[in-house]
């Protein structure tokens, strides 16, 4: 089982392809639609099934890895903040199985792109403990040490200033407030880095989102005793790293993380 669909939700659009896990790159294109403006369970799941019609014949019946920018609690998510509520409560995973009638891993988005980023990417085979951080619609994190997931850390809601700290050093906020990568790095990012050293001794942070591509513009103005460094695999990593999760899920059945 070495080709695995991916796809990766997000608040603004949901990708898949199918994956060659040996080489860790998508087999062929992926393909891209746009989230439903009401982003409520039932709809996602009609562009995922969509995504799968588009690439049924290379994936045969093999599982499907899915993102999903949440925590996901033993196939349930607790709580959402940047899709539908409808998603809160939901026994996900279950949910998904049966709109989709196949089996499905499903991940949190950033513990995905963690996984990716150690199996493939800019953190391939760190043998200490690596936190990566996706600065996007909200900040997502991932905790791996020594290669192995810790899942479900939700650092981008540590309390910075007395509010939420996505709220404020998110990159969309950054857009929304017309910060500069200069302001918004020294006034919003330094902090929260600092926090999070600070909290955890990591040996490397890993950032990754759509605006690590401008990494040059504020990664270097970050002033941390912690190794810094921007993530490899780009809009690739929710997708391979819902492809590595789904292979997991299927070779170790009995693991808890499946289990209610
Ligand atoms: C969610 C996380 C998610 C992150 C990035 C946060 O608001 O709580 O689960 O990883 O956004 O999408």
């Amino acid at each position: 089982m070495s080709i695995i669909l991916g796809i990766d939700v997000g608040g603004s659009g949901i990708k898949g392809a199918p994956v060659d896990l040996e080489e860790g790159d998508f087999v062929t294109k992926r393909l891209r639609i746009s989230t439903p403006e009401k982003s409520t369970p039932k709809n996602v799941a009609a562009v995922m099934a969509e995504i799968i019609e588009e690439f049924k014949d290379q994936i045969g019946d093999s599982p499907v890895g899915i993102t999903i920018p949440a925590p996901v609690v033993h196939g349930r998510i607790p709580f959402i903040a940047n899709l539908d509520q409808k998603w809160a409560g939901l026994e996900a995973d279950k949910f998904l199985e049966d709109e989709l009638g196949r089996p499905i891993t499903l991940v949190n988005d950033a513990d995905a792109a963690g996984l990716a980023e150690v199996h493939f990417g800019a953190a391939k085979g760190h043998p200490g403990l690596v936190i990566m951080t996706t600065l996007g619609t909200g900040i997502g994190t991932a905790i791996i040490y020594r290669g192995v997931l810790i899942p479900n850390a939700e650092l981008g809601h540590i309390e910075m200033n007395g509010g939420d700290a996505e709220k404020q050093a998110a990159s969309s906020i950054k857009d929304k407030e017309g910060l500069s990568y200069k302001k918004w790095a020294e006034e919003r990012l330094q902090q929260y880095y600092s926090t999070l050293e600070m909290l955890f001794s990591p040996d490397l942070f890993v950032v990754g989102g759509g605006v690590s591509s401008d990494w040059e513009e504020f990664g270097p103005l970050l002033k941390l005793k912690t190794e810094i460094i921007p993530a490899k695999l780009r809009n690739r990593a929710g997708i391979i790293g819902a492809a590595i999760a789904a292979k997991d899920a299927a070779e170790h059945p009995d693991a808890l993380a499946k289990k209610n």
